[in-house]
């Protein structure tokens, strides 16, 4: 009995895997663009994969930045001018740029000369 349970399950394994290759091999007409069904797939993939984070320009709302959904994924606004980085005490450009220099000789073994 059990012999035969094993028979049917590599028969059954075998159809499955022979199917999905046979179905492989034919190519599947492209979609439409416009499938309803693949663009709400997109459109959620878009969003759980966090594109918006980079892609979507944000406004001020009233509980701080939020993405302004109206611009969604239109990117970085080109006339956005950003205030300048602020100046930073020598002692912290020091500090970070011997911190680097550290892990690169503790990741790589080698001396780093940044000039
Ligand atoms: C961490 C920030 C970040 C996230 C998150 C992100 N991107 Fe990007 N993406 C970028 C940057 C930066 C570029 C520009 C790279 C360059 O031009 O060198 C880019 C470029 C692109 C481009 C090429 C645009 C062009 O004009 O060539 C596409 C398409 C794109 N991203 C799609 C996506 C999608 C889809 C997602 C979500 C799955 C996503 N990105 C998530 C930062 C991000």
């Amino acid at each position: 009995m059990k012999r035969s349970y094993s028979t049917i399950t590599f028969a059954a394994l075998t159809a499955i895997l022979l199917s999905g290759m046979v179905a492989r091999a034919v190519p599947e007409p492209a979609p439409a663009p416009s499938d309803p069904a693949r663009v709400a797939r997109g459109k959620y993939l878009v969003s759980i994969m966090g594109c918006h984070d980079c892609h979507t320009p944000l406004k001020l709302g009233p509980r701080g930045p939020e993405p302004d959904m109206d611009r969604a994924l239109t990117g970085h606004p080109e006339q956005l001018t950003m205030p300048p980085a602020p100046e930073l005490p020598p002692e912290v450009v020091m500090g970070t740029r011997e911190r680097y220099l550290q892990a690169y000789r503790k990741l790589t073994g080698k001396e780093l000369n940044l000039g």
